[in-house]
């Protein structure tokens, strides 16, 4: 028997945060924008800078960093000039992280690459991570990320679906998330939240243990209405 599943995309956003953190000693304030950007990759070579409506996906989400109020400072970290140009014809208020090649290969890690940023600069307390692969994001997601990250640790972006899971085993193919026989309607549940990859944002401390997100903490995190 052939299931045919049909996939409902769903646009809204939210974010979710976690562990709010207490500020009763010192308030730490600089809030750092981080745009990582590679140019060469064995896929698509320099699809940092492909475009969608005549803007580069870098352009996109620059824009968006300087719609959104609250950041100390915006970086991008590439080590690729011809990143570096489009950088520069976009603005002179980004500053250039030149990354080494060890942390520019295929295998490193979004965070290896933020933890070497964040090594070299003591200053910066939080940094929210944006991947300029997601052209979707707009200033309204972001100014929400960036005004939670005055009271948690991390903040994220997900999505809310509805979709309806299966899993292939040994004993036949199962539902995961919802009971065949009692199908739910879209108003029916909550749905779950997936993480769409728009930003991630953290305090320095996290990144530097070596994570966006905590484990330990998620059973308290908050999910916010849907945008
Ligand atoms: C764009 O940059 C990100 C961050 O370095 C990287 O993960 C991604 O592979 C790059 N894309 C391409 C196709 O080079
Ligand atoms: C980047 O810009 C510099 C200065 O305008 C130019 O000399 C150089 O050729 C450019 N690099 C690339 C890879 O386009
Ligand atoms: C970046 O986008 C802005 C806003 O759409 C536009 O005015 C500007 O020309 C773009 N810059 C570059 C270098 O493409
Ligand atoms: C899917 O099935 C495999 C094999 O039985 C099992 O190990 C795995 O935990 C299941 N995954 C989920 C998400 O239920």
């Amino acid at each position: 028997m052939k299931i045919i599943v049909i996939v409902i995309c769903c646009l809204s956003v939210s974010s979710l945060c976690c562990n709010k953190y207490n500020r009763i000693f010192f308030e730490q304030n600089h809030l750092a924008a981080l745009i990582l950007a590679r140019g060469g990759s064995k896929g698509i070579p320099l699809k940092n800078l492909s475009h969608i409506n005549g803007q580069s996906l870098l352009n996109i989400s620059l824009q968006v960093i300087f719609g959104t109020s609250g950041f100390t400072s915006v970086w991008v970290s590439t080590d690729n000039e011809l990143i570096f140009n489009e950088t520069e014809r976009i603005s002179n208020k980004i500053n250039i992280h030149w990354r080494s090649e060890e942390t520019a290969t295929d295998h490193a890690t979004s965070l290896s690459a933020t933890r070497e940023f964040l090594l070299l600069h003591p200053e910066i307390d939080k940094i929210i991570l944006i991947q300029v692969t997601s052209p979707f994001i707009n200033e309204k997601y972001l100014q929400h990320a960036v005004n939670e990250m005055q009271h948690y640790e991390c903040v994220f972006s997900v999505t809310r679906s509805f979709k309806l899971r299966w899993n292939k085993t040994g004993k036949g193919i199962l539902p995961i998330n919802f009971d065949p026989k009692r199908r739910p309607r879209r108003q029916d549940w909550d749905g779950e939240l997936i993480e769409n990859g728009m930003f991630y944002g953290a305090k320095r401390e996290m990144i530097m243990n070596g994570y966006f997100q905590t484990d330990k903490l998620c059973r308290n995190w908050n999910a916010l209405p849907t945008l």
